[in-house]
């Protein structure tokens, strides 16, 4: 049977990138592509609806778009933000707290996918192998926190990795062929990465369809036991 996957901020670099791969894959069937930019063309197998992450009745409807006996071989989030290139910028200091900055970080980072997990979850595939992955970041492991700053992003990525750790926890009861994962796709040329990317060195910056790559053979190779983890785009596991 083909698989089916959705995509959600599939007009983000990475998201786009994903999706791309998985076209040319012949194991997938249908590709749905959730975003607020529907600007993709359709074909029988994509298929675009619109979700925006802020707004949870957008989330809930957008489902209603998709066939009700569909089950998802993989879910995969996509969506972030770090800046907006107006207002928001991670904070290199205390002083830079603000709470309407705060809010709308932790409102995409971490409370967006979390009810993406509430709407999504009843549509995974429970009789084979189904994934569900968010995009997390390196930078919310407090463990491996050296150098500070960046409080809203640090914090809302550290708290979607909590969340992610919770859905594997309950799930595991119901569908124990379930993945759960956090994924750190390294640093990929972005929207998001821009402002950021001189300080990388360049063999150290991915093109997204790179990282789409690796991040795709990490998820072929994750098994159960892996549920509740936090990986890197190379397959190293991310201590929180
Ligand atoms: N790039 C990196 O170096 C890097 C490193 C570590 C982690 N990550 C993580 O990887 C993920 C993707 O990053 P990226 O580099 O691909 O960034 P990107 O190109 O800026 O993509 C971000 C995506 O999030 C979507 N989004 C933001 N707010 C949304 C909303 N309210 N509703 C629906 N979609 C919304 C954007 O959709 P619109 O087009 O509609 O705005 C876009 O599709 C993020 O979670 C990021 O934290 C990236």
């Amino acid at each position: 049977m083909k698989k089916t996957v959705a995509i959600i901020g599939s007009s983000g670099a990475i998201g786009n990138a994903v999706s791309d791969n998985l076209i040319n894959d012949e194991s997938i069937g249908i590709i749905y592509k959730f975003s607020r930019s529907m600007s993709v063309k359709e074909n029988e197998r994509v298929k675009n609806i619109f979700l925006d992450i802020e707004d949870e009745e957008s989330i809930k409807s957008s489902l209603d778009h998709v066939p009700s006996d569909t089950k998802f071989d993989l879910v995969f989030v996509a969506t972030g933000i770090l800046h907006n290139d107006k207002e928001i910028f991670p904070e290199k200091s205390i002083k830079d707290i603000d709470i309407d900055k705060l809010k709308k970080v932790i409102l995409v980072n971490t409370i967006g996918p979390t009810l993406i997990g509430k709407y999504f979850i009843p549509y995974l595939r429970k009789d084979e192998k189904s994934v569900f992955a968010f995009l997390s970041a390196r930078v919310g492991s407090i463990s491996e926190n050296k150098l500070g700053g960046w409080y809203s992003y640090r914090a809302s990525k550290t708290a979607l990795n909590q969340i992610i750790k919770n859905f594997s926890i309950e799930i595991k009861r119901t569908n124990k062929n379930a993945i759960f994962v956090g994924l750190q796709p390294g640093t990929v040329k972005s929207f998001l990465s821009k402002p950021f990317e001189r300080n990388v060195k360049e063999d150290n910056l991915f093109t997204p369809e790179y990282s789409a790559e690796k991040l795709l053979q990490v998820i072929n190779d994750l098994s159960p036991d892996d549920s509740g983890k936090f990986f890197a785009w190379n397959g190293e596991e991310i201590q929180p």
